[in-house]
């Protein structure tokens, strides 16, 4: 009955078209109706004024007028692919979260790769640090580890977020660079701000330029819990290592690649992946208690620090295999939605002030971004395990409650209800304190693991770093900037410092900027710290 009149034929995925007189699917409206000219808009006498009355026109502009969606706020530019995961063994004594349970378990996984700083349309070359996204989509709901290619952050709490972001991103006024870290606001804040040293120095090294997202490595960046059934917490830091290892290019290339092809990585794992040479990691854990994170002179909480692989090997728990490009880049790159909040019982957070951020900003943003609440009723956004709640309504509403009830308790015996046993339990972490605005003494050592870093890298990836801190800080127009960066330089290698201040041509050497770890007396008073000793 479908197929009346010979108007309606079946397209290659069993959909329904209406046929045109030349055998292929006629061109329909938005509503449905079938179109007669698609390329003359209706118009009163050949050489006349249009007219208002052309619906079809309208509605063709009217949705072409809207199809921009604002850019994420960082990390614009970005590029997906899906996946599974598979677990190696059993981790049930350390977490109770339904993926890890059996080994030989395959989880479906959508991971977008991007970068922080440029815009959507700016190069894939630049220097910068690249995102690594996973979303897992488990039989507990969506575990989202929204993680970067380097193991440390920028800043220690996220209410800095905004002013690292804003000083990276493109100038106000000029509204450039649009994809560099070479510029003074950017520099201006590093330098004022101690704590990014780390940081910096990885960004400064050839991680930061990788050869394509297939040689990147990723990393939770944060310390997280897993927690048992028995409700045993274990910290955790969660490493990607790539199959294919570590690989990098050199600046001279990556500057001749951004011109030649600024779509380099994009088109490299869209090529990967089509060809059927599917890029693989291996998901990594490093594992310890409380008593282990006390030994450290550095806080576990602390995105601005690492745990050192010699101190605690890291083991390989699963394994992450990408073999399948998304069929629509908008519906599903870019609208995915990833989120921090995202884990399932098993995995829980802990105390840093970096991560407890995230967990706020990314539901918030989404709103921004996608538009409406019900960004979870998109396919790549939505749960692939069956899934039950009251929420309903707003804009553009795909499914609601079905029946009567949409709340609960209620006395009809319908929908869903919890489960003390089988739902999320947070970790009931003793916690107890003042209300202040202050940062533990046990985040104050901003340079030991930055000079790790440096000491660790081979000479010629320490000429890279010097070659790049030169080239970037020779853009910085601002004097003081230049000698406050080779202050702090001073506190972690006097021969990167000297080699670099030669470079830039500075006439004296500053002298190395103030590395003593505060103790509470050295701050600044403060309201909160008034309170305190009060
Ligand atoms: C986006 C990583 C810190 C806010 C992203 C993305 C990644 C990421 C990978 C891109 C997600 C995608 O591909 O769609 C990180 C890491 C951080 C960090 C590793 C620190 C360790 C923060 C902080 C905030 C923040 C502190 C705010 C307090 C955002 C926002 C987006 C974003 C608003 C855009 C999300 C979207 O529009 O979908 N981040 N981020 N991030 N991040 Fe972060």
């Amino acid at each position: 009955a479908e197929i009346h009149d010979q108007k309606l034929r079946r397209g290659q995925g069993g959909e329904l078209h209406q046929i045109a007189e030349n055998d292929t699917p006629v061109l329909t409206t938005a509503q449905g109706g079938p179109v007669a000219d698609d390329q003359n808009t209706l118009r009163v006498g050949a050489r006349g004024p249009a007219l208002i009355e052309d619906f079809h026109f309208r509605e063709k502009i009217f949705h072409f007028d809207h199809e921009r969606i604002p850019e994420r706020v960082v990390h614009a530019r970005g590029y997906g692919a899906h996946g599974f995961f598979e677990t190696y063994e059993s981790l049930a004594a350390y977490t109770r979260a339904d993926l890890f349970q059996r080994p030989g378990e395959k989880t479906p996984a959508f991971v977008r790769f991007s970068t922080v700083a440029g815009n959507k349309g700016s190069a894939d070359l630049a220097r910068d640090v690249r995102g690594f996204a996973v979303k897992l989509y488990t039989q507990e709901g969506n575990w989202d580890l929204v993680g970067n290619n380097i193991p440390v952050f920028f800043i220690q709490d996220a209410i800095k977020f905004p002013d690292v972001i804003h000083a990276a991103k493109q100038e106000p006024d000029r509204a450039f660079p649009q994809a560099q870290t070479a510029h003074d606001n950017f520099w201006d804040f590093i330098s004022l701000t101690p704590e990014s040293m780390h940081m910096v120095m990885w960004v400064m090294s050839d991680r930061a330029i990788p050869r394509s997202f297939r040689f990147m490595e990723g990393f939770g960046v944060h310390t997280f819990r897993l927690i048992n059934a028995k409700d045993e917490s274990t910290f955790v830091k969660f490493h990607w290592k790539p199959k294919l290892g570590l690989q990098s290019v050199a600046w001279n290339e990556a500057v001749k690649i951004n011109g030649a092809d600024p779509d380099f990585h994009r088109r490299d794992l869209w090529q990967s992946i089509k060809s059927g040479n599917f890029p693989e990691w291996e998901l990594s854990v490093q594992l310890f208690d409380q008593e282990f994170a006390d030994r450290f002179d550095f806080d576990v909480l602390d995105p601005t620090k690492i745990i050192p692989e010699e101190i605690l090997p890291v083991k390989a728990i699963g394994r992450l295999v990408l073999d399948r490009m998304p069929d629509n880049f908008f519906a599903e790159t870019e609208q995915v939605a990833f989120m921090t909040q995202n884990v399932p019982p098993g995995i829980d957070f802990s105390n840093d002030p970096l991560l407890q951020g995230r967990n706020f900003s990314y539901l918030d943003t989404q709103l921004k971004r996608l538009g409406s609440t019900n960004f979870t009723h998109l396919p790549i956004n939505a749960p692939k395990c069956p899934f039950a709640h009251f929420q309903q309504d707003g804009h553009m509403a795909m499914r609601n409650p079905v029946g009567r009830t949409n709340y609960q308790p209620n006395s009809h015996g319908e929908g869903p209800r919890e489960s003390p046993l089988r739902g999320y339990r947070h970790f009931p972490a003793e916690e107890q304190g003042q209300k202040v605005r202050l940062r533990a003494e046990s985040f104050a050592d901003h340079y030991s693991q930055a000079r790790q870093f440096y000491i660790s890298q081979t000479p010629p990836e320490q000429r890279h770093i010097a070659m790049a801190l030169t080239f970037e800080l020779s853009k910085v127009e601002t004097p003081v900037i230049r000698e406050r960066m080779v202050a702090h330089l001073l506190n972690i290698d006097e021969t990167l410092a000297t080699t670099v201040a030669e470079k830039l041509g500075l006439q004296t050497m500053p002298k190395p900027a103030d590395a003593a770890v505060p103790t509470r007396q050295d701050l600044p008073p403060s309201p909160a710290l008034s309170i305190i000793e009060r």
